[in-house]
């Protein structure tokens, strides 16, 4: 699976996980609102758009591009067993690093803030959603592993943990392009998140 997705240049862009296609873009900007309208529209969520992340990058653009890859991941895996829910993964991928907003007066130093922010992601995501759950919380303190937090036990928790890190990598792809990645997705997304709360 990594492997489609590292090959995946503009010849293979609409084969397999990088589906990219305006119904692939359509069904994830679907699910995410699904799931992950009272995130998104969350004081905390808005926060993350002045939030800088990765050098020069915006923290809730790194969120979205994690949820993204997050929704496409569930799909590949689906197709085998064990089955992913999908809707906890798009839970924790939204919530992953609301911890990182503010960080650099909220926590004692950078090593903190890395150390620490997970479990902070959790404590923010019950102000939004206070029955949110255990798989959900545990996928957001294992998305660090093993720089920090336990190692993920569950396939939701694998899933966060790998597309974190493989947005991580979009993001510094991007900058260096000065391409937003799935801009019409997060264009989407945002106009949600800044301006209007879901079906209103
Ligand atoms: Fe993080
Ligand atoms: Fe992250």
């Amino acid at each position: 699976m990594i492997e489609r997705i590292a090959s995946s240049g503009k010849s293979g862009y609409n084969k397999g996980i990088m589906k990219n296609n305006n119904e692939a873009q359509s069904v994830i900007i679907d699910q995410i609102l699904k799931y992950g309208w009272q995130i998104l529209c969350s004081e905390a969520f808005r926060a993350a758009w002045s939030e800088t992340h990765h050098l020069k990058g915006i923290l809730a653009d790194h969120i979205l591009n994690v949820t993204i890859m997050g929704c496409r991941l569930c799909r590949e895996m689906n197709k085998h067993k064990p089955k992913v829910n999908e809707g906890e993964v798009i839970l924790a991928c939204l919530c992953h690093d609301l911890g990182m907003t503010g960080r650099e007066t909220f926590y004692k130093s950078r090593l903190a803030s890395w150390r620490e922010h997970p479990q902070e992601s959790v404590r923010r995501a019950k102000e939004i959603l206070p029955d949110l759950d255990d798989t959900v919380t545990a996928a957001i303190e294992s998305h660090m592993w093993p720089i920090a937090g336990p190692a993920p036990h569950t396939p939701e928790g694998r899933v966060v943990l790998m597309a974190d890190k493989i947005a991580s990598g979009i993001d510094w792809f991007s900058f260096m392009k000065r391409e937003p990645w799935e801009p019409r997705i997060k264009e989407r997304l945002k106009d949600v998140s800044l301006r209007r709360a879901h079906g209103q």
